[in-house]
């Protein structure tokens, strides 16, 4: 059975152990273990089913830590810590040799963060080591942004999931690297590209398919439910065609019914894009999980984390 409790201590236990524990954080929920345990690194792995070439992002309490984890801090890294961290902020820095290859997919660069979750931070102060942690969701499917999703997915695989809430962002981190000292996004996350911007100015963009091999999270379809998922424009216009199926709507704001569904889930009822992205994924759990033909998604504005939204939107969407 899994324990989902919010005892810190056994926690501690089961890490120090070389064991797994699903962690809660701003975005979403981790499975976190311990960077430098192979036994825990490659069960990470194995529960989640995710292949080796994708490497994992290692979780510090706070920004001093980070000697121990890169061997370069370029300046513009360094006012991005500043100003985001904690939060949901990762970087892709230079690693120290230390890091085990498990965690970086061999990769001579290593991806860092500071999150945002009291209970998680206070966890992360009482142990000697740091976390790695991907979100607690298998391969390829919707991320979690409870305990109830995680232990959902995980009951009697993993022993704990420590209870920290409903993920307030619910979206997953914005993932930026440096190329000739450049600062590239890799991943659209619950920082908007503005946001960046206003800290360190234009911010070239690569969050595309093409750069799987940059950040190999982002194949195609991922965050992706079971129920067969369209995005349109119009949900109305586009279900007229299909009359005879159970259809759920996902849209942004607007709460006019004259849609001819089973279930609709509007994101945020003020048209609040930070609102809608924290609780995007609980819709999509829900949707999922109420036998449908097909969930249809409207596509959100597509500005400030409007992007990060539609970002998402496509890769579960079924013909991508
Ligand atoms: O919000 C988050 O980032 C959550 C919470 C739990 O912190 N974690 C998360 O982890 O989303 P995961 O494993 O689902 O996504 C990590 C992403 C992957 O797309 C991976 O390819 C990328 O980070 N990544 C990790 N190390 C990298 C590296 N050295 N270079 C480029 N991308 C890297
Ligand atoms: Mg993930």
């Amino acid at each position: 059975m899994t324990i989902i409790s919010t005892d810190i201590s056994k926690a501690i236990e089961l890490l120090n152990n070389e064991d797994v524990v699903a962690i809660p954080t701003e975005t979403v929920y981790g499975l976190a273990g311990n960077i430098y345990s192979e036994k825990a690194i490659r069960k990470i792995f194995q529960v989640k089913q995710r292949p080796f070439f994708n490497p994992l992002i290692v979780h510090i309490d706070s920004i001093e830590k980070i000697d121990g984890i890169v061997s370069e801090f370029p300046e513009q890294a360094k006012m991005l810590a500043a100003a985001f961290w904690p939060g949901a902020l990762t970087l892709v820095l230079k690693k120290k040799p230390n890091i085990p290859d498990l965690i970086t997919a061999g990769k001579n660069t290593v991806a860092v963060r500071v999150p945002n979750h009291p209970t998680t931070l206070s966890l992360l102060q009482k142990l000697s080591f740091p976390l790695a942690a991907p979100s607690a969701n298998p391969f390829g499917s919707i991320s979690p942004t409870s305990s109830v999703h995680v232990n959902n997915y995980f009951k009697n695989t993993i022993p704990m999931v420590l209870e920290g809430g409903a993920c307030k962002n619910g979206i997953e981190s914005t993932i930026i690297g440096f190329e000739n000292n450049e600062a590239v996004l890799y991943r659209l996350g619950s920082i908007s590209i503005e946001e960046i911007e206003n800290v360190i100015g234009k911010l070239k963009v690569k969050n595309k398919k093409e750069i799987a091999p940059n950040a190999p999270g982002m194949l195609a379809r991922h965050y992706a439910p079971k129920t067969g998922t369209y995005l349109v424009k119009d949900a109305e216009k586009f279900i007229k065609d299909y009359t005879d199926k159970k259809i759920g709507v996902l849209r942004f704001s607007n709460e006019m019914n004259s849609l001819n569904c089973m279930h609709l889930e509007v994101l945020s009822r003020k048209g609040d894009l930070k609102e809608a992205a924290s609780n995007l994924y609980a819709a999509l759990h829900r949707l999922d999980n109420l036998n449908l033909d097909m969930i249809v998604a409207e596509l959100f504005p597509n500005i400030g984390l409007g992007k990060s939204i539609n970002d998402r939107l496509v890769r579960a969407t079924k013909n991508e």
